[in-house]
């Protein structure tokens, strides 16, 4: 641990305050956070926690997800720009406008996605647990999936569900190619190779597992093979070296490069995480209508995720 490090160990203690770090985080905030996870495993983290104040290391939409489910703590977030292309791609507005024109749809959220478009949901789920969700809902309903096409198309594959795909995708896992996953196979024919479902189509066929960043872990420890390819951003590979130390894992490439890194998610930095503590802010607000209404399509998934 270095200095720095040190000090938010210590002030973390003090101010009773809890880290969550999503597995995209850089290695030196994985090092000093309570939890390192997915969507759903820091939703429930987030609900659970005991902690005066809840510091996400995450984006946007992720501390208020936790400001949803746990509206009594004080939720700060490092960097508040930290946005995310996926939730931008499907405006509040104009999902509203798309349920107006199209009456008694039944709207199947992705996580990644803003608190309002959350308030218009009737149920969200997260790569971890978007199957499972996905075969609760009514037979007889008609659903509208948003905003991640890729991960709705995986989904339908794997439920046989037909839905409705909002055009949204995440811009990291979209770099992933044909091309540049064929070739990483043939250098390394040996390994293994696990894919985000926010992956295109065309690589997701190339993949020997599909699954959230959390399930990639245990395919990993429960696998035979000592070598990965990891096609997902960048962060997922010091959490898998941090906990499987004997095994190797090797980036996924795009075309231009090895490095797929989420700029929302690299936002936060560990000297920002210290100014954080020390000062309480950014603090992460909601008015309380709009939190009471993502609530309860929320609340519905957690509830559903344990079925
Ligand atoms: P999971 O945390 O559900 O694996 O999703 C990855 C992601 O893109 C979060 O932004
Ligand atoms: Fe959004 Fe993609 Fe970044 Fe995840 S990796 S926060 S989906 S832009």
């Amino acid at each position: 641990m270095n200095p720095l490090q040190q000090e938010i160990l210590e002030l973390k203690k003090r101010k009773n305050a809890v880290i969550l770090a999503h597995n995209y985080q850089v290695k030196e905030i994985q090092e000093v956070a309570d939890f390192v996870g997915d969507s759903l495993g820091l939703s429930y983290q987030a609900q659970s926690t005991q902690a005066d104040i809840i510091v996400f290391c995450g984006v946007h939409f992720m501390a208020e997800t936790a400001k949803i489910v746990n509206p009594a703590k004080k939720v700060l977030l490092p960097d508040m720009e930290a946005g995310c292309s996926l939730a931008d791609s499907c405006p509040a507005s104009e999902l509203a406008a798309y349920k107006a024109r199209h009456p008694g749809v039944y709207v199947v959220a992705y996580i990644n996605c803003s608190a309002e478009v959350k308030a218009l949901s009737d149920v969200i789920v997260t790569s971890g647990n978007a199957e499972k969700i996905v075969r609760q809902v009514p037979a007889d309903r008609e659903i509208l999936f948003v905003p991640d096409q890729n991960l709705g198309e995986w989904v339908t594959q794997l439920t046989g569900r037909p839905m409705r795909m909002w055009q949204g995708n995440c811009y990291v896992h979209i770099e992933f190619t044909h091309e540049s996953i064929i070739k990483i196979r043939q250098e390394h024919p040996e390994a293994p190779l696990v894919a985000h479902p926010e992956c295109t189509r065309a690589v997701r066929l190339l993949a020997d597992e599909v699954c959230s960043t959390e399930k990639m872990i245990g395919y990993c420890r429960d696998h035979a093979s000592k070598a990965f390819i990891i096609v997902t951003e960048a962060g997922m590979l010091h959490r898998l070296r941090r906990e499987l130390p004997d095994k190797t894992f090797i980036a996924g490439p795009t075309d231009r490069c090895a490095c797929a890194e989420c700029k929302y998610m690299k936002m936060n930095t560990l000297e920002k995480l210290h100014e954080t503590l020390l000062s309480e802010g950014p603090e992460l607000i909601m008015e309380s209508e709009l939190r009471e209404k993502a609530r309860i399509p929320l609340q519905r998934m957690l509830e559903w995720s344990r079925n």
